[in-house]
């Protein structure tokens, strides 16, 4: 697969070449780009093919045409007009000659296969968004090489076992979501080094052990989501460090109180939600006048709710 896909590129070099020394004819120019076409065509229909096959897709209707003709193809679900299920395909490159799919979005279509390690023939993909099917395995290690891999969405599947090492390799990443699997073990030190993270949701899985120091390393995160774990130590100071932090929900995720004085550091936090724990004994002092949503259920908490809160100007749920 890949010899085919790099003699289509030296084909596209050669056409490139002549056509800029008009050494073609023009009609022989044109014949010759419908045939780079066609041929690229079927290489990402073949790979298509391959990758929703792994995903136990069982027919991938490409009858009108590959995705990259269109520009966007959108499967119509009868059962849910409100889908947005689509191959999105960027045609801008190389001044618009070149069209290179950048998007997957698959939900809730109860896919029963694997994630499959097939995208990596897809090398300008950006975003894969596959919530909501029954996909088991792991995360295939592959997909790392991907160079424009932005954003990971793999929300309630079916996948287990560890966090695979080598998560680092995934340098471009900014929204890793993995939340509702059967993910279990530690949070491994790499995920530290994913600093491009905006938007980290590990929520309702079977992770356990300490949330690594590593984590404090990741800056840029606005969104970080731990519910409903078995993780154990305390909420770590480092979330203090996430100086653009929106949201935090440590609802039932096995970490202990107390809240870090640090919250106090957070501008920007909107979100603070926190719940069945314990060794939360004191009202956390906050700064931000960002805060909408204020979260502290069966935290062992007890005494008056401290005055400054009421003066919150944007809180709506406490
Ligand atoms: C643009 O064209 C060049 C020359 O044909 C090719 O090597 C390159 O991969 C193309 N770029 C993209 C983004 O497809
Ligand atoms: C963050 O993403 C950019 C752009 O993809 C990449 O060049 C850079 O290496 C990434 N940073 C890290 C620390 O991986
Ligand atoms: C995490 O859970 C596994 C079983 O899934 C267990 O073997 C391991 O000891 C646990 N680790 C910690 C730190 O609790
Ligand atoms: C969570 O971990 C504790 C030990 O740290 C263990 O006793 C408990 O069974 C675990 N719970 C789940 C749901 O795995």
């Amino acid at each position: 697969m890949s010899v085919v896909f790099s003699s289509f590129l030296l084909f596209f070099t050669i056409i490139t070449k002549s056509a800029d020394s008009s050494a073609l004819h023009k009609d022989e120019y044109n014949t010759r780009i419908t045939i780079f076409l066609k041929k690229f065509r079927k290489i990402t229909v073949k790979a298509l093919g391959e990758i929703a096959n792994t995903l136990g897709i069982k027919t991938l209707n490409l009858r009108n045409g590959d995705p990259c003709h269109l520009g966007i193809l959108k499967f119509d679900d009868a059962q849910n007009p409100e889908s947005t299920n689509s191959i999105i395909c960027d045609c801008t490159f190389n001044d618009s000659t070149t069209c290179h799919i950048t998007e997957l979005k698959l939900k809730t279509l109860s896919l029963p296969g694997k994630l499959p390690p097939e995208l990596v023939k897809l090398q300008y993909l950006q975003s894969i968004d596959f919530c909501r099917n029954y996909l088991s395995g792991t995360i295939p290690m592959e997909w790392a090489s991907l160079p424009y891999f932005t954003s990971m969405s793999l929300c309630a599947n079916h996948l287990t076992g560890p966090l695979p090492a080598g998560l680092q390799n995934f340098k471009s990443l900014t929204f890793l979501g993995i939340e509702a699997n059967q993910f279990s073990g530690p949070i491994p030190d790499e995920l530290g080094s994913m600093t491009n993270l905006t938007k980290l949701h590990l929520a309702s899985n079977q992770f356990n052990g300490s949330l690594p120091i590593t984590l404090a390393r990741l800056v840029n995160l606005k969104d970080f989501r731990v519910s409903d774990n078995n993780f154990s130590g305390t909420i770590p100071a480092y979330i203090g460090n996430w100086f653009g932090v929106q949201r935090l929900h440590i609802h039932a995720s096995g970490l202990k109180g107390p809240i870090p004085e640090a919250v106090a550091r957070l501008k920007n936090l909107n979100e603070l939600r926190i719940s069945d724990t314990t060794g939360i004994n004191v009202f956390p002092i906050l700064s931000s006048g960002a805060i909408q949503t204020l979260t502290l259920r069966n935290v062992g908490l007890s005494g008056p709710i401290p005055s400054y809160i009421w003066s919150m100007p944007n809180l709506k749920n406490l």
